[in-house]
């Protein structure tokens, strides 16, 4: 990506957001972003942050609904809000568009079918970013935080938008690189689409065995 001073596309090729910028100015770095999530308030179901957090289930089941483009704008722009250590943004998302990567992502996947969904992101840690003067185990150990929390914001903004999705953990990681070719570890696969039905939520322990009160 390139910041649009010489210019190229401030955004892939291949995935254009419904909103584009002409920023041409390197100090407004996050103007795409902050259009992005400023658009199209309609197109956000829900707005409470909590009631988000409480409704959201994991899907497996897809409808074949496509995803409009504003929503997967959305999601991407979240995970680009979350925190990052160093605000070094030790991370990496691939967009998986074509039928057959997300099919050979099953198979890397265990085998899981629903990774076919209609949206599918790689998020992947890259240590390489974290510019800290620490240890590399240090550096990776940012860099899995980092895409982990981003790909959380992600699965948090596919909820308020009416969305599901199912987060995948269980993956061959040297088949996922292979697949989207990179030598980037990857941290997670997201998948999300439309539900085929909505679910309640599932049971958590009690608060009482969660928190540790240490004084
Ligand atoms: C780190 C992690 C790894 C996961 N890996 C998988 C996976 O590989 N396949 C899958 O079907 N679900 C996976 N899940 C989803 C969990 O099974 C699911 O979140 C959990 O059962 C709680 O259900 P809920 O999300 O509906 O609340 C994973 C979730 C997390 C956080």
């Amino acid at each position: 990506m390139s910041s649009g001073n010489d210019g190229e596309k401030i955004y892939p090729q291949g995935y254009e957001p419904e909103i584009t910028s002409e920023a041409t100015d390197d100090n407004v770095r996050n103007n795409l972003l902050d259009l992005i999530l400023q658009s199209g308030p309609s197109e956000v179901v829900d707005t409470d942050l909590f009631a988000v957090m409480a409704k959201r289930r994991s899907t497996r089941k897809f409808s074949d609904k496509p995803v409009e483009t504003t929503k997967v704008d959305k999601i991407i722009a979240a995970a680009d809000t979350a925190p990052t250590a160093g605000n070094f943004q030790g991370f990496e998302i691939f967009y998986i568009k074509s039928p057959e990567k997300k099919k050979l992502l099953v198979d890397a996947c265990n085998k899981q079918p629903y990774v076919d969904a209609p949206i599918v992101l790689v998020f992947c840690k890259n240590p390489s970013r974290v510019k800290f003067d620490f240890p590399e185990y240090i550096l990776k150990k940012f860099a899995i935080q980092d895409a982990t929390l981003a790909a959380g914001y992600s699965q948090l903004a596919a909820q308020a938008l009416g969305l599901s999705s199912i987060w995948i953990g269980m993956f061959d990681e040297q088949k996922v690189m292979d697949v989207i070719g990179t030598d980037l570890v990857p941290s997670s696969v997201l998948c999300i689409g439309y539900p085929e039905q909505t679910k309640f939520p599932k049971p958590r322990r009690n608060l009482k065995d969660l928190v540790h009160v240490t004084w």
